[in-house]
């Protein structure tokens, strides 16, 4: 049977196990892939801990297979897709977890992979590059506005960053001292997280900051805050709702859409994103690649490999 790396209720690490699973068949507007990566999110340990999104149902059917996105190429069709075959390359959302040999893809989030693009760097784009994505295209900022982006050298923050300057933007980025040649690179102004950080984008912004995309949360949202008169112009991916409306701003607005995907897939392959994958790890370590991530100070991307 095949592998799946999962939790078995909620908890901490010690949920976790190496689940025997069922081959998945694909119900409508599905595809089935035989997974070759799958993206390592933050997502994925908080629901492992009993975070809820809305729309989550209340307790999930344990074992719960860990992972949100994958590539692979497809096994299966499901009844009503169209545009999709066997042996496509093809990466996307899953709905049944992605640490796994077999992956479930609703088609209407799911793209091809193009030429030139890697399953492993395709595989980290529906969650942290979509989402850099979704939330620049929302901020709606003009060419030569400046972005703050908190977090810049996570794997949202290094999507957001490149992604603004693709449009044009001019991108201060919080991050650790250690990151700074990190996020220097990314082409943003390095600013270094902590108590304070207001005030050190304020001297490193002497026109001032006309948007914030946040991914961190806390103290570092509060301050973030304080440098825009204008709140609609402050988004966060890191903190929850009620965190982020008591300032004026809002979570960021997913689109998870086959388009997005498509979008953000052709920002790659033209040069203008590098998901920075930095690490990768077999199924058989997902383990590692997990405490990795919740580790909480990712540089770029972790990607599990299937099959390498
Ligand atoms: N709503 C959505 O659809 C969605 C999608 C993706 C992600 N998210 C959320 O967005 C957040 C960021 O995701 P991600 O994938 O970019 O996470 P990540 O890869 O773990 O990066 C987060 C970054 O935050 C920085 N950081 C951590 N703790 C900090 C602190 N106390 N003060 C200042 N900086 C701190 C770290 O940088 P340093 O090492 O430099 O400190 C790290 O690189 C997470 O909360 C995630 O769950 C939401």
């Amino acid at each position: 049977m095949p592998k799946a790396y999962a939790y078995t209720r909620h908890g901490g690490p010690e949920t976790e196990a190496f689940v025997e699973v069922e081959r998945p068949s694909p119900g409508p507007g599905q595809v089935l892939v035989a997974v070759r990566a799958a993206g390592v999110n933050p997502v994925d340990w908080k629901l492992r801990s009993g975070y809820r999104r809305p729309g989550d149902p209340g307790t999930p059917a344990f074992p719960v297979v860990f992972g949100s996105e994958a590539a692979g190429l497809v096994e299966e069709v499901g009844e009503g897709v169209s545009g999709f075959a066997v042996g496509d390359a093809v990466f996307g959302n899953t709905v049944g977890g992605g640490y796994a040999e077999y992956a479930l893809l609703p088609a209407t989030v799911t793209a091809h992979v193009p030429d030139g693009l890697s399953l492993t760097d395709a595989a980290v784009l529906p969650v942290a590059a979509a989402t850099a994505y979704d939330g620049i295209r929302g901020l709606g900022l003009p060419a030569g506005a400046t972005l703050l982006v908190t977090g810049a050298g996570g794997g949202v923050g290094v999507a957001a960053v490149q992604i603004a300057r693709a449009f044009g933007l001019r991108v201060v980025g919080t991050a650790s001292e250690g990151k700074k040649d990190f996020v220097e690179q990314l082409g943003a102004v390095h600013v270094p997280s902590g108590p304070d950080l207001a005030a050190r984008v304020r001297a490193a912004t002497p026109d001032g900051v006309d948007g914030v995309y946040d991914l961190v949360g806390g103290d570092a949202l509060e301050e973030a805050a304080t440098l825009l008169t204008d709140r609609t112009r402050l988004i966060t991916a890191g903190a929850l709702a009620q965190e982020v409306e008591r300032l004026g701003g809002a979570r960021v607005v997913r689109a998870r859409t086959a388009a997005v995907l498509d979008e953000v897939a052709q920002l790659v392959r033209r040069g203008d994103l590098n998901p920075y994958v930095t690490r990768t790890f077999p199924l058989e370590r997902a383990d590692e690649a997990l405490r990795a991530v919740e580790d909480g100070h990712t540089r770029g991307k972790i990607v599990i490999e299937v099959g390498a």
